[in-house]
C-alpha cells in the first residue's frame, strides 16, 4: 500500500500516469482495478490522466448512465481500457449481462471499475484497490495497492 497527497487535478494526474508506469504487464487475465472513494473524491479524473497517456484521444467522462466504456489506446501492453461506473448498479448480475466475464478473461484490458463496491461479488479475486480520500476542496489522499 502507497499514499499519496494529491493538492490539485495536476497531482492527481501524476500519480496516475506513475501508476500506469509501474503496472505488471504479465498477468493471464485483465488487470482490474476497483477505484473506492466518495462522489467526487476523483476517481474519474484518475481515470482521465490514465487514459491520456495511454494514448486515448476520446472525451472520457463518468459513464453513469452507460455502466461501461471501452476505449482503443496506443499503450504497449494494454491496448484496450475499459472504464466502468457501478454507481447505478445494485448487482454484479448487471455487470455480466455486459460481457464483463469476456472481458476479464484478456490480458490486454486495463478495466478500472468506479463505485466497485456494488459489483464486490462478480469482482476477480486478484482486483487490485485504489482508494480516495475527500479531505478538503483541493486535496485527496490516494491510497494505491
Ligand atoms: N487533488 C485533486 N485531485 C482530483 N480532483 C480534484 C482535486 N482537487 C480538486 N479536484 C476536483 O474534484 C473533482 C473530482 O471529480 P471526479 O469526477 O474525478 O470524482 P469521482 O470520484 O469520479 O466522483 P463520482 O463518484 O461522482 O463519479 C473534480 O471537479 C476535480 O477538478
Ligand atoms: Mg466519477
Amino acid at each position: 500500500m502507497k499514499k499519496f497527497t494529491s493538492k490539485s487535478k495536476e497531482d492527481t494526474a501524476k500519480i496516475a500516469c506513475e501508476w500506469l508506469a509501474s503496472l505488471d504487464t504479465s498477468g493471464k487475465d485483465a488487470l482490474v482495478v476497483g477505484l473506492y472513494g466518495n462522489l467526487g473524491s476523483g476517481k474519474t479524473t484518475f481515470t482521465q490522466a490514465v487514459a491520456k497517456e495511454m494514448g486515448v484521444k476520446d472525451i472520457v467522462n463518468s459513464p453513469t448512465f452507460v455502466i461501461e466504456k471501452i476505449y482503443e489506446t496506443k499503450h504497449p501492453h494494454f491496448i484496450r481500457l475499459i472504464h466502468i461506473d457501478a454507481y447505478r448498479l445494485e448487482k454484479g448480475r448487471e455487470l455480466q449481462d455486459l460481457n464483463f466475464e469476456e472481458l476479464i478473461n484478456n490480458p490486454h484490458n486495463l478495466i478500472l471499475i468506479e463505485w466497485p463496491e456494488n459489483v464486490k461479488e462478480i469482482l476477480p479475486a486478484n482486483t487490485k484497490k485504489i482508494a480516495f480520500t475527500f479531505i478538503d476542496e483541493n486535496i485527496r489522499e490516494i491510497e494505491v495497492q
